[in-house]
């Protein structure tokens, strides 16, 4: 089973897949936690140069291009294989978070987002996504907390920089395409703590993986 999780900056995603990923094989589940973008040797390379603040110059479709560089590597390298070995595969981001980031908050044309993932995913598509829905303003106050305290390492800081309203229409997207699979997609509170999301979370993975 192909599982992502979505949300916007703050919103817990790794915390929460690092705190199911032990319940699910203590259960006796082969599983595979990874992540978009950067879960691969050339995807590393590819999320320095989309999260680095000091790289403003950076045009829509040369960000769009990126993402989807990285994502065929993934499904590539990480994910089929991963599936075809019989694992759970639970992903920090997917194919989502490209219509949602580049269609829904900067507009990017559909349409053509929809051709390239026709082509970089041919018929992988998730069968759960679970979306982790924050206020805006509580995101990006946990982000930037994460960002601060952060000593080593480059600054992944260039969408936290973005607007409010630019977080605004990626939560609004988000809850768009909820809206449009409501049999694909479920909404978690992420502003409960993190042991009652954890509940939320894994009563859904379960009830997914018995169905
Ligand atoms: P994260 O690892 O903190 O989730 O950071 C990834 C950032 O990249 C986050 O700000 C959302 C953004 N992003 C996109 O804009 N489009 C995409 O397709 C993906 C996977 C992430």
């Amino acid at each position: 089973m192909f599982i992502t999780l979505e949300g916007m900056e703050g919103s817990g995603k790794s915390t929460q897949i690092e705190m199911l990923i032990p319940v699910l094989e203590q259960k006796g589940y082969a599983c595979l936690a990874t992540r978009e973008p950067g879960a691969t040797t050339i995807g590393k390379k590819i999320r320095e140069m989309l999260l680095d603040s000091s790289n403003s110059t950076i045009i829509p479709l040369t960000e769009l291009l990126l993402y989807e560089a990285d994502r065929a590597q993934h499904v590539h390298e990480v994910i089929t294989p991963a599936l075809e070995a019989g694992s759970i595969v639970i992903s920090d981001r997917f194919f989502d978070a490209t219509v949602v980031y580049q269609g829904y908050a900067r507009g990017f044309d559909m349409e053509f987002i929809e051709t390239i993932h026709n082509r970089v995913l041919a018929d992988l598509r998730p069968q759960l996504t679970i979306i982790l829905d924050l206020a805006v303003e509580v995101g990006l106050e946990r982000a930037w907390k994460r960002i601060t305290g952060k000593t080593e390492g480059l600054q992944e800081d260039r969408f936290e920089k973005e607007s409010l309203a630019f977080h605004e229409k990626v939560r609004e997207g988000y809850l768009t395409l909820a809206k449009r699979e409501p049999e694909r997609f479920r909404i978690v509170d992420a502003s409960k703590d993190p042991k009652g999301v954890h509940q939320e979370i894994l009563d859904i993975v379960l009830n997914a993986l018995s169905g």
